[in-house]
């Protein structure tokens, strides 16, 4: 049955973004500080999507950026059998996402989606019922438009309700909801009627909205979605890493929990970066309350890889209770220091280098917000180890070239 406070939500949040006159794509213009100066306040947490999902950001796997369309169902099985053996279902990798290319070019005569018969011709409800036998999450992805991105599959536009029971009667968790091939309406009109038809399909599914952050989806996708992209297509290099990482910031604000900023899914492990920048790559996405969606072929994940993507602490820093998205503190040329607040007073920090020279890095309290006279245990997330010296007024370590070190800073005094 739909929420009654979302269907009151909506005709509020089209009112709101006519009032702040967000429209057509990137047009919202930025201010010096970076931030989109037609910025309302960060709304408050009780407006979230009624559907209590995504109290800490989403963690699990999907197929594009490895597999793009070669994907079958042959693939998505072996990436639920190796989530759980490498052990990283446990640490909370529980969601196995199917993106595009899954289903025939053309509907049924109900009008219902068929899944591709040379890909997937067990049908998605037996994949759902494999991937729930190990204790996994099924996500599938559609668009809202005539056509998928890839234009080898419809997309829901004017099929909304009918796709989402489909996809509750699969048995699917998860929605990723693309943009590509609309009628050229905005994605505050489209985004929306999925979320209804996802409220009343009976199954309660994590929705994903993927519109680039064309229009800001960070100011309204709180009553829309869990989880909003804030940023075009990542690719595996370290320009496409650190600049989502950069836009994606912008928006720390309006991060909450039940709604999450995305700059999209993790390249870690397949191969364009080395394994330094890939720990930026996953320190950031952390520390960023990001959802930490791998992207490589987990089957044939490497030790290093794994080091990366099993790292307890850093995903600790992710869930962590608070929700609160990590802020740039300080900036200076290549040297950039990121904090943001967690449970028990503590601060999590990364010192990173974004430069070609090694460099000492050091964080003030005041930078951070941690009151000037404390003094602090620091605990390395990367190291595992609890510095033995105790800290007072500020704390400096040496950083190698593309490379950062991750932190948790915990006052004693
Ligand atoms: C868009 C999305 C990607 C991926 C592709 C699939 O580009 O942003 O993440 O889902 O479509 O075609």
């Amino acid at each position: 049955m739909a929420n009654p406070r979302f269907i009151f939500a909506i005709p509020c949040l089209l009112a709101l973004l006519i009032c702040h006159g967000v429209s057509g794509r990137r047009t919202a213009p930025l201010s010096e500080s970076g931030s989109p100066s037609s910025v309302p306040a960060p709304i408050s947490r009780r407006n979230m999507l009624a559907n209590s999902f995504g109290l800490t950001p989403p963690m699990g796997w999907n197929s594009w950026n490895h597999f793009a369309c070669d994907v079958d169902e042959k693939i998505i099985k072996a990436a639920a059998d190796a989530l759980v053996s490498t052990g990283l279902a446990k640490l909370g990798y529980r969601y196995v996402n199917i993106d595009d290319c899954w289903a025939e070019i053309n509907r049924d005569d109900k009008g219902n989606l068929v899944p591709k018969n040379s890909t997937f011709p067990s049908g998605i409800k037996a994949l759902a019922e494999y991937v729930h036998s190990k204790n996994l999450k099924l996500g599938i992805y559609s668009s809202a438009g005539y056509l998928t991105c890839s234009k080898t599959m419809p997309g829901s536009l004017g099929y909304e309700e009918q796709d989402a029971k489909t996809f509750a009667n699969w048995g699917i968790d998860y929605l990723k909801y693309d943009n590509c091939n609309h009628d050229g309406s905005k994605p505050t009109v489209r985004f929306p009627v999925m979320t209804r038809a996802l409220m009343k399909a009976g199954r309660r599914i994590f929705y994903s909205l993927c519109e680039w952050g064309d229009m800001h989806p960070a100011l309204w996708g709180y009553t829309v979605g869990n989880s909003w992209r804030t940023t075009n297509d990542i690719a595996d290099t370290w320009d496409s890493m650190i600049s989502r990482a950069d836009q994606n910031e912008v928006y720390a604000e309006y991060a909450r929990p039940g709604g999450w900023n995305d700059p999209d899914m993790l390249e870690v492990g397949n191969g364009g970066m080395t394994n330094d920048e890939y720990v930026i790559h996953f320190s950031l996405w952390a520390i960023s309350k990001a959802p930490l969606i791998i992207g490589c072929d987990v089957r044939n994940a490497t030790k290093e890889t794994l080091r990366i993507l099993t790292n307890r602490e850093v995903i600790a820093v992710n869930q962590d209770s608070h929700g609160v998205q990590a802020k740039k503190v300080r900036m200076e040329g290549d040297i950039e220091i990121w904090a943001g607040p967690l449970s028990g007073y503590r601060v999590a920090v990364v010192l990173l280098n974004r430069g070609p020279i090694r460099y000492p890095i050091t964080a003030e309290w005041d930078d951070i917000g941690i009151p000037l006279k404390s003094t602090l245990v620091v605990r390395d997330l990367w190291e595992h180890k609890t510095l033995r010296t105790r800290f007072d007024g500020n704390f400096t370590a040496m950083v190698n070239p593309h490379a950062c070190k991750m932190y948790i800073f915990k006052p004693v005094g």
